[in-house]
């Protein structure tokens, strides 16, 4: 095996990727045959000079408490470029995790650093007992991406405060309490979100989150019954349980368009649709968490819920609204939104001047760079190429997704579906060592969660493929050209 040894790519100064590449040119049946670089970039990552990884690792082990990390040793991320990160020895990854799905339009990208420094400089906090232009302009901005009469936007941090003001907002307007949520569904840490979460490796053994009923989980891949059936067969499980769970009234319902801590989970088409018409027949609203599926990810809308052909009530949402800047927010109607106000309510730094000035840059981002579009095509490219791959590698069982939001499920047997969780973490470590970082999820962490920056370009998309081939056969013990 010939390392190459000097540089990771022609022209950047990085160093210190010998590790991910080879020379050796075996890659005729290779479905992504030539990429065995990333693409040249015009950046140099600053020197660092702080406290080495051992020392932080040792800190984080004895001042944090348990923080779980990625890795047998983890990777140590020191500064950030679009869909790029660097270590402290100023190796480059390719982000293909976007800080779970939170770096929407690129690490440290211009126009937002620039949004927030300006920002910063005039006000940095008032709270929103006073007027401020940057929170009332953007919610203006944000609700006309909106259908319908989601005209009205609150302002938050966090995707879990949002879904729990949401909740909040379904339970006092309808003035009922019970609602349905999907097992293996993910809507926050928080108490009352942990409660609506449908995972047992998410929630504590304690009462949390009351009145939350969870329906079976509408996934096209593990469906009891065949695909054609299945919109059907799960809306009926709603129904199920709106029957002879709740006293037949219902405060709401809540869902993820593509569930993304489950392990990007699809639904079948007109599951929502049906459900969204049992949900209002029983006095309910319809909740989207948009979360993870939003501002043009999806490629071919720029929320989740529209893909689907539903409207919902409310929308939470949270994670790329603010690039990495902590930011949520709920969108209703007004009349909705107005049952908020039958109690004093307020958040300390929701829609604080710096959050709105950055969301609107993000806003802005995402359309004059034409991000969904561009999801829509990168995407494409990367689903045609693993489902290339699935085709000749068994332990790849599912590629789903749209747009920027794709999942690979890796299992045993294809009959069975038995999911490959050593496996999965193997790979996952073996695609670092080759300078790839992507998320694991679902209930068996053996998904792989493909979620970058939206700047993300096809180069870098073969870049992965190609390697993620080489590490299926290395896992596999086939003839590998790299590492
Ligand atoms: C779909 C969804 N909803 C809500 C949340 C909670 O967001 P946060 O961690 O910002 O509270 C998450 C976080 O992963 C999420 O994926």
């Amino acid at each position: 095996m010939n390392f190459v040894t000097s540089q990771c790519t022609r022209r950047s100064p990085l160093r210190a990727c010998a590790r991910w590449v080879s020379t050796t040119a075996e890659v005729d049946e290779l479905v992504t045959p030539h990429p065995r670089y990333l693409p040249d970039i015009e950046y140099t990552q600053p020197k660092y000079r702080g406290p080495s990884k051992e020392e932080i690792l040792s800190l984080r082990q004895t001042h944090h408490g348990h923080v779980f990390h990625y890795y047998r040793m983890p990777v140590m991320i020191t500064d950030g470029h679009m869909q790029y990160l660097f270590d402290e020895e100023r190796r480059r990854y390719l982000d293909l995790f976007g800080g779970i799905v939170t770096v929407s339009v690129g690490h440290c990208h211009p126009e937002i650093v620039k949004a927030g420094e300006s920002q910063m400089r005039k006000l940095m906090h008032t709270t929103h007992v006073y007027l401020n232009p940057e929170m009332a302009l953007y919610a203006k901005e944000l609700t006309d991406k909106f259908p319908g009469h989601l005209k009205s936007a609150f302002f938050v941090n966090s995707g879990s405060e949002a879904n729990e003001l949401a909740i909040l907002l379904a339970r006092v307007y309808t003035g009922n309490y019970d609602m349905i949520a999907l097992r293996n569904s993910y809507h926050g840490a928080s108490y009352l979100t942990m409660g609506a979460g449908g995972m047992h490796t998410w929630k504590y053994n304690l009462p949390m989150g009351f009145g939350f009923h969870h329906a079976a989980n509408p996934n096209i891949y593990r469906s009891v019954v065949p695909k054609r059936e299945a919109a059907d067969f799960y809306a009926a499980d709603v129904m199920d349980i709106i029957k002879g769970a709740t006293p037949g009234r219902l405060a709401g319902y809540i869902h993820e368009t593509i569930q993304g801590v489950g392990g990007a989970v699809m639904y079948p088409d007109g599951y929502l649709k049906m459900v969204y018409e049992m949900v209002r027949e029983h006095g309910g609203l319809c909740i989207a968490d948009e979360v993870q599926t939003g501002f043009g990810r999806t490629g071919t809308h720029y929320w989740g819920f529209e893909t689907q052909g539903v409207t919902p009530d409310i929308v939470t949402m949270a994670k790329g609204i603010g690039n990495g800047f902590p930011l949520g927010a709920v969108v209703t109607t007004p009349e909705i939104m107005e049952a908020v106000s039958r109690k004093l309510f307020f958040n300390t730094f929701g829609g604080n001047p710096v959050a709105s000035a950055i969301g609107r840059a993000v806003l802005r981002v995402i359309d004059d760079e034409n991000l969904q579009a561009h999801s829509a095509n990168v995407g494409t490219f990367l689903k045609t190429q693993l489902t290339k791959l699935k085709e000749k590698y068994e332990i790849i069982g599912d590629v789903r997704g749209r747009g920027l939001m794709v999942g690979i499920e890796f299992v045993k047997d294809r009959e069975t579906k038995e999911p490959a969780k050593t496996e999965t973490m193997e790979l996952h470590e073996m695609l670092k060592n080759r300078g790839v970082l992507v998320g694991k999820g679902g209930l068996y962490g053996n998904v792989f969660r493909i979620k970058p920056p939206m700047c993300v370009t096809v180069e870098d998309m073969e870049y992965f493929v190609y390697h993620l081939e080489q590490a299926i056969r290395q896992l596999t013990g086939l003839s590998v050209t790299g590492l």
